[in-house]
């Protein structure tokens, strides 16, 4: 099975916002990061709008001809400008408004009630539900009670992990993907995703649908260049 790469373009957001004009335009680099080989474009709106703003949303999706996807924190706001877009796919993520990024997986078990009633309402909508999650089982199989279609591994541990002892940071993660398959879970991955340690992580998921990467993307990408650097993720995800 082949693992799309969607390229999460906030960073680029964070450098437009940083002087107020529309440069660089967002739906220029979206379309040329289509162009260069991206699967799928991930933005995540959060309440601050420091990076990615609500009103990118809708002309996003319009130009979008792969996938899109919105992350975010399911807030009542949040839910009526996804709804309104129609994006492919909705990656809920627990974060607390203000946070600097995504650190955690949610309580599958604990917000229950409250997830079960958000997933529902986005399906009813006839958009694509991904939760992100840590790799346990006792939360996978509380995800798959809550009818989301798929999961997104919290990669941040892998990452961090990695260079220590690379069998180790993936070893929890293998076995939740196993888990994943056996009970009918589609599943996801990102944060903290590079050049060194995204290959192997592909190869220890056989079953991974989809990486959403962005930090160190556009960190290569200030010296390879854009269209280098996605052929580059694409050839370690794809490289047997
Ligand atoms: N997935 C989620 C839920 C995220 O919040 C982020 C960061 O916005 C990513 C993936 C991508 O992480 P990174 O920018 O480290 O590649």
């Amino acid at each position: 099975m082949e693992a799309k790469l969607s390229v999460n373009i906030n960073k680029i957001a964070l450098i437009r916002n940083s002087r107020g004009a529309n440069y660089p335009n967002l739906l220029t680099i979206a379309r040329d990061c289509e162009a260069f080989g991206a699967e799928g474009i991930t933005v995540h709106p959060r309440p601050d709008q420091r990076h990615i703003r609500y009103d990118d949303l809708a002309p996003l999706k319009e130009r979008v001809t792969t996938e899109f996807n919105i992350e975010g924190y399911p807030s009542r706001q949040f839910l009526d400008q996804v709804i309104a877009v129609q994006p492919h796919q909705c990656t809920l993520v627990p974060d607390l408004p203000g946070a600097l990024t995504s650190d955690n997986g949610w309580d599958t078990i604990g917000q229950k009630e409250f997830l079960v009633d958000v997933i529902k309402e986005l399906k009813d909508h006839g958009i694509r539900v991904s939760l992100f999650i840590n790799p346990e089982e006792h939360l996978l199989d509380g995800a798959k009670e809550l009818n989301t279609d798929r999961i997104e591994f919290y990669t941040g541990p892998y990452a961090h992990n990695f260079s220590q002892d690379r069998e180790k940071a993936i070893a929890p993660f293998a076995s939740a993907a196993q888990h994943c398959n056996k009970i009918g879970l589609g599943v996801n991955a990102g944060h903290d995703l590079n050049l060194k340690n995204l290959h192997f992580f592909k190869q220890n998921l056989p079953n991974l649908l989809e990486v959403s990467i962005g930090h160190a993307l556009v960190c290569d990408a200030l010296y390879y260049g854009l269209k280098n650097t996605i052929q580059m993720y694409q050839n370690e995800l794809k490289k047997v």
